[in-house]
């Protein structure tokens, strides 16, 4: 039977990612140091139906510290999803945990893997390395011009990938992905924050002045962008994976508020730093080379994700919490 390593395992991807190569017959040896960045507890919510699988195995650690053999012994694919993500929290003095998860972690890694020979390994990296883009669908060779420190280090973590490739045959790929939702989402992201606040009949905080456009991606499309480049990706490939249908931050919670049956009361706060005014990929190379093709509509997808929170605010853990 196959073995993927997969980092972050607890994470919203990875533990999403995770689910879908054990159901594919794939063993997992998952990775995650539960960084504090959020709520340890959401992140053992996460792993709880994981460990229930006899396939799949899972450590406590840091990529920075555990022994990495142990860790990549017999493995075929490593899809690394472990970071430090989120743009808003990379300014000030967070920032050296962004460069420790990132890029130290991530060079720890890509060091191991020049004594373990895999098929591929699969990094994720972020729209956030385009900044402002283009202007209209980025293709991957639009120029990389982050504007957020959490940017400068996906795109750091891609060069170094790119960097092993060409000097140790490294079988690395890049995924950019454009903002990902749905059932599991992080609880710094605006998703997340929407669907609880309309659910507990609380007024919601945008950032800016909601006409800011994104290419959501669905997380189980996010999910097979992953197996589809461990399979048919071609090493060295940098590909973005988009939603495929930007919209706004405002038609979202128009939306929301007719799934959920309910009107959003929103206070609308000063734009972040280092949140692009629109992000939209062009997913052509993606489509050609990976065979990718996003399934779930933005509607779709906002329903699966309002029932999985229904479900959260049910359990005891997290219904009074914020
Ligand atoms: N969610 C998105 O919209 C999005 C968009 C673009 C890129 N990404 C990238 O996708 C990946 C997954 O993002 P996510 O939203 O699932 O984030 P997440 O925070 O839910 O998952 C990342 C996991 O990595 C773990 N981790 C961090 N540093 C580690 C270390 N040194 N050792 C071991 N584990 C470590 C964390 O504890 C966490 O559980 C990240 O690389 C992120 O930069 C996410």
């Amino acid at each position: 039977m196959a073995v993927a390593v997969v980092t972050g395992a607890a994470g919203f991807i990875g533990s999403s990612l995770s689910t879908r190569l054990l159901d594919e017959g794939i063993r997992v040896r998952g990775i995650d140091n539960f960084d504090p960045y959020y709520d340890r507890k959401l992140k053992e919510r996460n792993l709880r139906p994981l460990l229930a699988r006899d396939t799949f195995e899972f450590r406590e650690g840091d990529l920075g510290e555990i022994d990495l053999n142990r860790l990549l012994q017999g493995a075929e694919w490593v899809f690394h999803q472990a970071a430090r993500a989120g743009v808003r929290r990379s300014w000030g003095a967070d920032f050296s945990a962004y460069v420790k998860a990132n890029v130290l972690a991530t060079q720890r890694l890509l060091e191991a893997l020049r004594e373990h020979p895999v098929e591929r390994v699969i990094f994720a990296s972020s729209s956030s390395v385009y900044g402002e883009g283009p202007g209209g669908p980025a293709t991957e060779d639009a120029p990389c011009q982050p504007i957020s420190p959490y940017g400068v280090t996906k795109l750091a973590g891609e060069k170094l990938v790119a960097a092993y490739r060409e000097c140790y045959g490294l079988p690395t790929i890049s995924l950019r992905y454009f903002t990902v939702y749905g059932p599991g989402q992080r609880p710094d992201m605006a998703f997340h924050r929407f669907v609880r606040a309309i659910l507990e009949g609380r007024g919601l905080e945008v950032f800016g002045d909601g006409r800011q456009t994104r290419d959501f991606t669905f997380i189980a499309d996010a999910v097979s962008a992953n197996l589809l480049a461990a399979r048919n990706g071609v090493p060295g490939g940098v590909y973005n994976i988009g939603g495929g249908s930007p919209a706004s931050v405002l038609d979202v919670i128009h939306t929301l508020e007719a799934i959920i049956g309910r009107g959003a009361e929103v206070c609308f706060l000063p734009a972040e730093a280092g949140d692009p005014r629109a992000t939209s990929a062009d997913t052509a190379k993606a489509r050609d080379e990976l065979g990718f093709q996003p399934t779930v509509s933005l509607e779709e997808g906002l329903r699966q994700m309002t029932g999985w929170m229904s479900q959260l605010l049910q359990d005891p853990s997290f219904g009074n919490r914020h």
